[in-house]
């Protein structure tokens, strides 16, 4: 087995597939649960167990600078990683949506990576509160796509058709989550009902495999996170995860991180993993980091500019 390459810290990459309040460091989350007086229990085993403990973590995230302070170290972090443009997931309600404005100025202040937001709806709440998030966003145009996460397996993508399709209409590229925790009907109902342009994970597209094969000649992208499918669930150990199924099949898959922060995981070594996995070489790992920018909204120009350190990395 080849040992990955030494400077896959220095691959530049995007992250298509990480939620801000997830990527909250442990010692940060530590004094917010201190100064609210609780405790956050990490002993999540399934999508659900997670999606109750995340909730009691962001309760904890009140105060002004709160998201400020989540940004700036998401940023510095991502930095280490290589990572030169993030998509970052985060609700625009509650908290009278001073949050937004906190992060979306912090992230605007970090030179050396650009990063825009995704509407982080919530399956279990009703429509109206996504049609309210659509609202939230609509004179700010750091906000580039339309997401869908929590409890997948008792909430179906459909009651939130017409606010992906407007959002569709206001420009928002439409991300669910789908293929987690419910299986290859989900991923169908997210391309069908919601317009889905990318699947955040997907990975149980792979017991499917005519809609395997669909996904791949359409070029929807699916947005994996190996750590993160290994620690809910989705694959009993990370020899068991489809990714091989999913690269061989032609899918356009990128490599991602979803909750470091509560996961222990970093970009660098998903992409290891991911590597380990697939039995990449030096070209290899580009490649994954080039799946990474065309899975992405960045504005053409850095993803041209992306593209050519890419390889002046793979020296190719
Ligand atoms: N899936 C669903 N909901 C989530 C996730 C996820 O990966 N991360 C944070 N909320
Ligand atoms: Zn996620």
């Amino acid at each position: 087995m080849t040992a990955p390459p030494a400077d896959l810290h220095a691959l530049p990459k995007a992250e298509v597939h990480v939620h801000i309040e997830g990527a909250v460091r442990p010692s940060t989350l530590e004094e917010f649960a201190a100064r609210a007086g609780v405790s956050i229990s990490r002993a999540f085993t399934d999508l659900n167990t997670f999606v109750l403990m995340y909730a009691t973590a962001w309760e904890t995230m009140t105060q002004p600078g709160d998201y400020a302070r989540m940004m700036r170290e998401y940023c510095e972090d991502a930095v280490r990683q290589g990572v030169r443009y993030a998509e970052v997931e985060l609700s625009p309600i509650g908290r009278s949506y001073n949050h937004v404005a906190e992060a979306v100025d912090e992230a605007a202040r970090h030179r050396d990576i650009v990063v825009r937001f995704n509407v982080g709806n919530v399956r279990s709440f009703p429509p109206d509160v996504a049609w309210a998030m659509l609202e939230a966003v609509k004179d700010v145009p750091e906000f580039v796509a339309f997401g869908l996460g929590g409890n997948e397996r008792d909430f179906p993508p459909e009651p939130f058709r017409d606010v992906f399709a407007e959002a569709r209409n206001r420009g928002l590229h439409a991300v669910p989550h789908a293929g987690e925790d419910a299986g290859p009907e989900s991923v169908r109902a997210a391309l069908d009902s919601l317009g889905a342009e990318r699947i955040q994970h997907g990975v149980r597209a792979a017991e499917d495999p005519a809609l395997l094969a669909e996904i791949a000649a359409r070029r929807v992208p699916l947005a994996v996170c190996p750590t993160s499918n290994v620690l809910l669930g989705v694959c009993k150990t990370i020899d068991d995860h489809p990714l091989r199924r999913l690269w061989d099949a032609g899918v356009l898959v990128s490599i991602n991180t979803d909750d470091p922060g509560f996961f222990g995981c970093d970009l660098a070594g998903e992409y290891a993993i991911a590597g380990r996995l697939l039995g990449l070489d030096r070209e290899g790992y580009a490649q994954l980091a080039r799946n990474s920018v065309e899975s992405s909204f960045a504005p053409d120009e850095l993803k041209e500019a992306l593209r050519r350190e890419i390889s002046d990395w793979a020296g190719s």
